[in-house]
C-alpha cells in the first residue's frame, strides 16, 4: 500500500521513471519488465553489463539500473563501478541470490542505492526501487545545498575581501595625504612593475599578486612619523631605523587578512639588495622573491624621478643609467634589462602622471620605430 502512495507521489506531473533492467535470463528481464511497466515505470533490457553501458551512454539518463550480478561479457559488480563513476545520477539496485549475498554487500560498498536477493517478491522490488530514488534525490538535495552554500560563502568572502581592499585603499590614501611626496608613487610604481613583469612573461595569479602587492608595498609607511617622512634634512640614525621599518609594519597591518597573505613575502622585501646589502632580512640574490626584485627597480626609478622633501628629481636619463650602473649590486642583472625594454611599451592611464622626460629617456634601441 505504502509504495503505491510513493510511487505516485515520485512520478506526479513528471514523464515517467526510466528503469534498466540488466540480466542474461531473458524470462527474468521480461517478467521484471512486465510487472514494473504495470507500476508505471518506462523499462528498458540489457543482457550484460557492456551492453547496458552502452545504453546508459547513448539512452540516458535513466533513473534505475537494476542489475544482475554474474553476466557475461562485464559483470554487475564493474557495471557499478562505471555506473558510479560516470553516472552517478542512476541509483543502482543490485539483484543477486541468496548465494551471492558477499558479492551484493560488495556492490553496496561500491555505490548501489539496495540490494534486493532472488527471487523476490515484486512488491518488494518496488519498494526497494522506491527507496534507492528516495536516496538519490535526498543526494540530489544535499548536492544543490553544497553547491549553493559554496556560492553563498564565495559570494561572502568577495564582499568581506573588497571591503579589505577598500580599508586598505583608504589607508594608502591616509599614508599619501600625510606623504606629499609620495602622491602618485604607488600607482607608477605599479605601472612600472607590471611593465617589467609583462616583459619577463609573468601571467596570471602571480602577476596579479605583483599588482596588489606594488600598490600596498609602501603602506607601513603610516606607522612613521609625518615630520621623519617629510623631513627636509639628514635623517638621525633614529629616524632612519624608523624609516627601515616599515615594510615590517605592513606585514604586520596585513597578516591577519588571508586574503592579502599570499603577498606578504613581495612587501616585506621589497627594499632588499641583490648583493644582500638591503633590508629587512639582508636576503642575497634569487633568494628574495622575484615580486620583490621588480618592485625594488619600479620604487628605486620612481623614487630618483620623483622630487622629495631632501632632493630635487633625477632627470629620467640619470635615473635610467643609475639603475643600468647597479645591475648586479643593487637589483637583479636579469630584471634589470626588462625594465630597460619595457619603457617604451608602459601605457599610461590619464590619471597618472609620469616623471617629465621619462618617453624621451626611453633608450634609442627600444624606442619604436617611425612607420
Ligand atoms: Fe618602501
Amino acid at each position: 500500500m505504502t509504495s503505491a502512495i510513493h510511487t505516485t507521489d515520485i512520478m506526479e506531473g513528471a514523464a515517467k521513471l526510466r528503469v534498466l533492467v540488466v540480466d542474461d535470463e531473458e524470462f527474468l528481464r521480461s517478467i521484471v519488465r512486465e510487472r514494473l511497466e504495470i507500476a508505471g515505470y518506462s523499462v528498458e533490457e540489457a543482457s550484460n553489463g557492456n551492453e547496458a553501458l552502452s545504453m546508459l551512454e547513448s539512452g540516458g539518463p535513466y533513473d534505475v539500473l537494476l542489475t544482475d550480478i554474474r553476466m557475461p561479457v562485464m559483470d554487475g559488480i564493474a557495471l557499478l563501478g562505471e555506473l558510479g563513476k560516470r553516472f552517478p545520477g542512476t541509483a543502482g539496485i543490485v539483484m543477486s541470490a541468496y548465494s551471492e549475498l558477499d558479492t551484493a554487500v560488495h556492490a553496496l560498498k561500491m555505490g548501489a542505492c539496495d540490494y534486493i536477493t532472488k527471487p523476490f517478491n515484486f512488491d518488494v522490488l518496488l519498494i526497494t526501487i522506491e527507496n534507492a530514488l528516495r536516496k538519490k534525490e535526498l543526494e540530489r538535495q544535499l548536492d544543490d545545498y553544497r553547491t549553493n552554500l559554496e556560492e553563498k560563502v564565495k559570494e561572502q568572502t568577495d564582499i568581506i575581501n573588497s571591503m579589505y581592499v577598500r580599508s586598505i585603499d583608504a589607508m594608502i590614501k591616509a599614508l599619501e595625504a600625510k606623504d606629499y611626496y609620495t602622491r602618485g608613487h604607488s600607482q607608477r610604481v605599479t605601472l612600472y612593475s607590471m611593465a617589467i613583469a609583462k616583459e619577463l612573461g609573468i601571467t596570471g595569479q602571480e602577476m596579479e599578486d605583483l599588482h596588489r602587492a606594488s600598490v600596498l608595498h609602501d603602506l607601513g609607511k603610516i606607522g612613521v612619523r609625518e615630520a621623519v617622512l617629510n623631513k627636509p634634512g639628514k635623517l638621525t640614525e633614529e629616524e632612519f631605523a624608523e624609516i627601515v621599518r616599515h615594510p615590517e609594519t605592513a606585514v604586520r597591518i596585513l597578516e591577519p587578512i588571508p586574503f592579502f597573505r599570499p603577498l606578504l613575502p613581495a612587501i616585506l622585501h621589497h627594499h632588499e639588495r641583490f648583493d644582500g646589502k638591503g633590508y629587512p632580512a639582508r636576503l642575497v640574490g634569487k633568494t628574495i622573491p622575484v615580486a620583490s626584485r621588480i618592485m625594488a627597480i619600479a620604487d628605486t626609478f620612481d623614487a630618483m624621478t620623483s622630487t622629495r622633501a631632501y632632493r630635487k628629481a633625477l632627470p629620467v636619463a640619470d635615473a635610467i643609467n643609475e639603475i643600468r650602473r647597479c645591475s648586479g649590486t643593487q637589483f637583479d642583472p636579469d630584471i634589470v634589462p626588462a625594465f630597460l625594454a619595457c619603457q617604451s611599451k608602459i601605457v599610461i592611464p590619464g590619471d597618472v602622471s609620469l616623471p617629465e622626460g621619462f618617453e624621451e629617456a626611453i633608450p634609442a634601441e627600444y624606442r619604436p620605430q617611425p612607420g
